[in-house]
């Protein structure tokens, strides 16, 4: 009987549910979100919020002594952003920031996760600070609080300095490391009687190995595996120079911690063995940067796998590392590794991915919402960790902007729902999780990908930098009005 309908009954049926929900966030509204029953709460005072990050927002890259920054060079250099554009305009937020600040009010979410450009504050990334450097951040962070939104800051987001690139070679040195340290304390002496949170560094996980092993992301190179564990001790390295700096530097009791994408395993189906193997798979897959950082050492497991390719490393350097953190943020997408128990040593493999396991919009963006549930869960069973933010969680769309004037981004909705149920869950259960950053606020320069890949809860015309809430800003407005997802 299916095979009756044409395409075009197909485009009719959908063009007519399309109107249906377009009543819908109005309907809602009927009756106050807070009133409404919530079977699935989230604990009191848990934190919602969206999350940005510099160079993929905030455009004026010439402006106020801004230094120029690895990404700078990387989206100039032809080739490398896939639809041949740069961060030099984006979002324009650096003129518009007021107006920005306007949209996270409307979802009535109360935090924000900014970063802070490197290169704006040390144009050379060491030497003199540019005077008008944290003069932005400044007014950022007032009018964030004006409007009774904590800002949550990260000093790190992949904008390295370029002059440390060229000078000492980036993060392959650790004289890099240590002008981190010197930015962070700079950072927190100025800015943590305001911002009572610090997100030290974004994604180690993400840009060492695609910036400097695969040659995908800034500065992009191609070393070799000795090179490439050696540029993550050095990043190790300066996250510990930074907690140590800003605790020296910085106001009483700012809370500090990384924001890294865990490799995220999930047992490939739930028994006590499968379990068990993505505990300790958690613990070995990540030692090379959350692990040494939480642990103090690297794994044994992870110096034998790397063998003669395993960083250099000092005890003091260590001791660096493993200041103890705040908290840590956890950026969750995808599940990266399905996990089941082996006879073999070492008692658990990771399974292929079949061809046709789902994905969103973003090829790389598997669909697997239990990776919200066991990811901090087993990182906090693994490190005992006592406070866990999911730093990032979101998903492109196609988002189109409909001749209606709206934006029918079903399919993040969907991938949204079904992730914060599973977050609920385990909340529930005890998984000491205090706050949601999601990624992202708006439209924004989405790295090799350009401006095609959306990844925002506002719509962005780049032409006109006109801001249009797609319909999951009424989802997201719903559950952080009531604190609680379904109905
Ligand atoms: C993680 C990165 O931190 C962020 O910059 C990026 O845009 C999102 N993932 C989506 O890919």
């Amino acid at each position: 009987m299916f095979g009756k309908f044409s395409r075009r009954h197909f485009a009719k049926l959908a063009g007519l549910s399309a109107l249906g929900m377009a009543a819908r966030p109005a309907d809602a509204a009927a009756q106050p979100a807070a009133e409404r029953p919530s079977p699935a709460s989230f604990p009191k005072d848990f934190v919602w919020g969206t999350a940005t990050s510099a160079y993929q927002i905030e455009g004026a890259v010439n402006e106020d002594g801004r230094g120029r920054s690895i990404w700078d060079t990387f989206s100039h250099t032809p080739g490398k952003i896939e639809d041949g554009t740069s961060g030099d305009r984006a979002n324009e937020h650096y003129h518009r920031y007021k107006e920005d600040i306007g949209l996270i009010r409307e979802l009535g979410a109360r935090a924000y996760r900014f970063s802070i450009a490197w290169p704006r504050v040390f144009p050379e990334g060491t030497g003199k600070p540019n005077p008008k450097g944290l003069d932005f951040y400044d007014r950022l962070v007032d009018e964030l609080l004006k409007n009774g939104i904590e800002p949550y800051g990260t000093l790190y987001h992949w904008d390295l300095p370029q002059a440390l690139e060229d000078k000492v070679g980036g993060w392959r040195s650790s004289e890099t490391s240590k002008a981190f340290g010197d930015y962070a304390g700079h950072v927190a002496a100025r800015i943590t009687d305001r911002v009572r949170s610090i997100f030290t560094i974004n994604e180690a996980g993400r840009f060492v190995n695609f910036g400097y092993g695969w040659g995908i992301d800034a500065p992009g190179l191609k070393l070799p595996d000795a090179d490439v564990n050696q540029v993550r001790h050095h990043v190790a390295l300066a996250h510990g120079l930074a907690v140590q700096a800003i605790r020296a530097r910085g106001r009483a009791g700012t809370r500090v911690g990384p924001a890294e994408n865990i490799a995220a395993c999930v047992p490939a189906f739930d028994t006590p063995e499968n379990v068990r193997a993505a505990e300790v798979a958690t613990r070995e897959l990540n030692s090379g940067f959350l692990g040494v950082i939480l642990e103090g050492k690297y794994t044994d497991g992870f110096l034998q796998f790397a063998g003669k390719n395993a960083p250099k490393f000092t005890d003091e350097e260590l001791k660096i590392i493993s200041q103890p953190n705040d908290f840590v943020g956890l950026n969750i997408y995808a599940p990266q590794f399905y996990i089941a128990a082996s006879d073999k040593p070492p008692g658990w493999s990771v399974l292929p991915f079949p061809a046709s396991f789902p994905h969103m919009n973003s090829e790389w963006l598997r669909v697997g919402p239990e990776t919200i549930y066991w990811a901090p869960r087993l990182a906090a069973k693994v490190w005992n960790i006592e406070t866990i933010y999911i730093s990032e969680n979101g998903t492109s769309s196609e988002d189109k902007l409909r001749a209606d004037g709206q934006v029918y981004d079903l399919d993040r909705i969907m991938y949204l729902r079904n992730y914060l149920r599973q977050l609920q869950r385990a909340t529930s259960e005890g998984v000491p999780i205090r706050g949601y950053f999601l990624w992202s606020l708006m439209d924004n320069f989405e790295w090799i990908y350009g401006y095609e890949k959306r990844f925002g809860l506002y719509h962005v015309d780049f032409e006109t930098q006109r801001r249009t809430p797609k319909l999951s800003v009424a989802f997201y407005r719903d559950v952080v009005a009531r604190n609680a997802i379904g109905v």
